[in-house]
C-alpha cells in the first residue's frame, strides 16, 4: 500500500528502512523521502514507522 503519493513510498519501503537501520522517523523521512513533500502522508508514515522500530 502506498502511504506517500508524492514521492510513491509504500508502507514496506518504511518497513525496509528501519530494517536496513533508520532509527527515527527523521531518517525514513531522509532516507524514503516519505512526507517531505506535501506532508499529508507524515501522521501515517510515523505511525508505521513507530511501529517497525518496536517490532525489530
Ligand atoms: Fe507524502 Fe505528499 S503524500 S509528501
Amino acid at each position: 500500500m502506498y502511504v506517500c503519493l508524492c514521492k510513491g513510498v509504500s508502507d514496506r519501503k518504511i518497513r525496509e528502512s528501519v530494517e536496513g537501520g533508520a532509527r527515527s522517523w527523521r531518517e525514513v523521512q531522509q532516507e524514503t523521502g516519505c512526507g517531505t513533500q506535501c506532508g499529508k502522508c507524515a501522521c501515517v508514515g510515523k505511525t508505521i514507522t513507530r511501529e517497525a522500530i518496536k517490532a525489530e
